[in-house]
């Protein structure tokens, strides 16, 4: 049996099209019965008729009796589970659910002996790597960078996945950059689509690594079925500046393409108008200071490895974002 934290999520979803095909049966956690009707309506996007043979079991990763129902007759686990946010404020909350939730559940995949261990960490674990050329699985955490909040919880996380090799349970990794693909408009990443669609005019400066949510799930289902254990892969397809991708969205979307670069002064100027306003309206930050400058930074991520050992191909982000606005709803 395969278990599967954060299926109703945009990277536990599109891996579960990939597993329930599968002839092992797999169960995944849910919190809230509303939030399966992405699922359902992915699957039947994809004209995939499996989503019956999926076994939802309701759990928290913050609720150690209902995790461990879960775990009943289950081998292998993929964890996808996660909050994402920049928010300051949220700190306390990213702790809570990306690092006591991920050891909760890697203290159960410890008691009952997991086959593998399966964990979608992200590229933001290299934390303020800005000064290397090129950041590879093998680039540190540096504890005393101004490391972002979801930084510091993925990190935290990952730690906690490491600690599970040390109690012999074989564990693989992915570091994704940021993921794009179809389907879960709300997921933080997604809501890109939207925005553009809307019209945008400013583009920030920086570049990012980008991947498709397919090309994360066939790579961590590949890394499951082999062999490799105890070992991280970054997943980036492309490096693109954000303009690029900004372009290549509005181009297909049909709404205006950005042509003003946000200076760094207006970015800074920005994040600092967006605290004061999360302070007098008691609202979410939409803009940290960490978020701002990584608009205008661009790291260079390398799948060097992933590549090299698996052969993996990488889908080219211009057809992945062709495939995803083709899905977008701007009514
Ligand atoms: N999206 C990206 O660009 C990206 C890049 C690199 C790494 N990652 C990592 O990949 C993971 C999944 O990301 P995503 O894009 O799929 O995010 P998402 O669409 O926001 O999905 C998050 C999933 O986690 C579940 N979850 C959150 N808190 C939980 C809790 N306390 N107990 C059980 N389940 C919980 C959510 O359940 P509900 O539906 O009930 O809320 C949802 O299924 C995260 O760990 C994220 O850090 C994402």
């Amino acid at each position: 049996m395969i278990l599967i934290s954060g299926g109703t999520g945009l990277i536990g979803g599109h891996l579960l099209l990939l597993l329930a095909k599968e002839k092992e049966p797999v169960r995944a956690i849910y919190r809230s019965k509303d939030k399966l009707v992405n699922v359902e309506a992915l699957f039947a996007a994809h004209g995939n008729s499996n989503f019956d043979k999926i076994e939802w079991v309701k759990a928290d990763l913050l609720d150690v009796p209902s995790l461990e129902k879960a775990f009943q007759g289950v081998t292998k686990v993929y964890h996808c589970a996660g909050l994402i946010s920049f928010d300051p404020k949220a700190y306390k909350k990213l702790r809570k659910v990306n690092i006591d939730g991920t050891a909760n559940l890697v203290n159960i995949c410890i008691a009952y002996k997991i086959q593998k261990l399966a964990y979608i960490s992200s590229i933001a674990v290299f934390g303020d790597n800005a000064t290397h050329k090129e950041i590879d699985e093998n680039s540190y955490w540096n504890p005393e960078a101004e490391n972002d909040v979801y930084a510091i919880a993925k990190y935290g996380a990952e730690m906690e996945v490491w600690r599970a090799t040390q109690e012999g349970v074989p564990v693989v990794i992915v570091n994704p950059g940021i993921v794009l693909g179809e389907g879960f408009e709300d997921s933080p990443s997604s809501a890109i689509f939207k925005h553009v669609g809307q019209g945008i005019s400013y583009y920030p400066p920086g570049s990012s690594g980008f991947v498709d949510v397919k090309d994360v799930g066939r790579a961590i289902h590949i890394l499951m079925e082999s062999s490799i254990y105890n070992e991280r892969y970054i997943l980036v397809g492309e490096l693109l500046k954000y303009k690029t991708l900004l372009t290549l969205i509005a181009e297909e979307l049909g709404s205006n393409t950005p042509t003003r670069k946000l200076r760094k002064w207006q970015l800074q100027m920005l994040w600092r108008l967006d605290a004061i306003r999360s302070i007098v309206f008691r609202q979410n930050r939409l803009l940290s200071r960490n978020s701002a400058e990584s608009l205008w930074s661009s790291s260079q991520y390398s799948s060097k490895k992933i590549i090299k050992q698996l052969d993996f191909e990488f889908t080219d982000i211009s057809s992945t974002i062709k495939r995803v606005c083709k899905t977008i709803n701007l009514k």
